[in-house]
């Protein structure tokens, strides 16, 4: 790779979650970690897979049922099959879809990623989270901020420490954001593994790839105050409006959603 800013000798959290979906976008030293990783949690992997069903599932709801036409995806990861702005323009071919990230890789592949319908507007930020202002300055320029936007932070919160200060940056986000504007958010939570996620959480994080902090119910809830939750509340991914299926309700896993509606 030329790029002088990607890093092949740490491993890097996109492009780990890239080898757990499947894709071809990593290397060795992101293997390694990642298949050490799901060694101690084999989930890791179902639950890379079954998040990007919610995906489909949440833009699909927010499309049709809120009718939402604007997004703003902050993590959006290296491209791959039925991105945010794929659902989100093959529901309504106008809708308006911007990406932010801080991974030079993804940065590099935006390209791919900014492929959308002639009628609608997909645009990239190389932003980190923790700078939402700057995040803000340049999704004014492509959306229209007048008008409902869903701030989606898709498995990227728990990047953030409680020093980062979460909540406080994602008030800052959905703050300039008008009423009936919703806020996604999908993270790594510790609620039905136990002990061998935690270790093999703490052994990641004291690794050299950017710590995650899990969060519980109640952690995650608090991102969403001042803001009405939706049916069915802060479930596991696999709860949140599940398509049916023939082999019954699905089983809970280690990754926790809430979907809300600024009043
Ligand atoms: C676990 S992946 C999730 C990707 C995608 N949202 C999904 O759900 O499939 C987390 C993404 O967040 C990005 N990320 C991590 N920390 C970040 C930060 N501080 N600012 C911006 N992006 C960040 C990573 O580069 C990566 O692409």
């Amino acid at each position: 790779m030329s790029n002088p800013k990607i890093d092949t000798t740490v491993p890097h959290s996109a492009r780990m979650w890239n080898y757990w979906l499947g894709g071809k976008d990593h290397y060795e030293v992101d293997r390694v970690a990642g298949d050490q990783f799901a060694e101690a949690f084999p989930d890791i992997v179902a639950i890379a897979r079954l998040s990007r069903y919610l995906l489909s599932r949440v833009v699909r709801h927010l499309s049709v049922e809120a009718g939402v036409t604007q997004f703003l995806d902050i993590g959006a990861g290296l491209p791959t099959v039925d991105n945010t702005h794929d659902l989100a323009q093959r529901i309504n071919p106008a809708a308006r879809v911007v990406y932010v990230d801080n991974d030079p890789l993804v940065l590099a592949h935006a390209r791919a990623l900014l492929v959308g319908t002639p009628e609608g507007l997909t645009g990239y930020i190389d932003a980190d989270l923790r700078d939402p202002q700057r995040i803000l300055a340049g999704a004014e320029k492509s959306l229209d901020l007048d008008r409902p936007v869903a701030l989606m932070l898709m498995g990227i919160l728990g990047y953030m420490t409680d020093a980062d200060g979460p909540g406080e940056i994602v008030r800052t986000l959905m703050d300039p954001l008008p009423s009936g504007s919703y806020l996604v958010i999908w993270d790594g939570s510790n609620v039905v593994t136990g002990e061998a996620l935690d270790k093999a959480q703490e052994d990641l994080n004291d690794g050299p790839a950017a710590p995650y902090t899990l969060r519980n119910k109640e952690e995650l809830g608090s991102f969403f105050d001042g803001l009405d939750l939706i049916e069915p509340g802060i479930v596991p991914i696999t709860q949140w409006h599940p398509d049916p299926d023939p082999f019954g309700p699905p089983s809970p896993v280690d990754a926790l959603v809430g979907v809300a509606r600024k009043p």
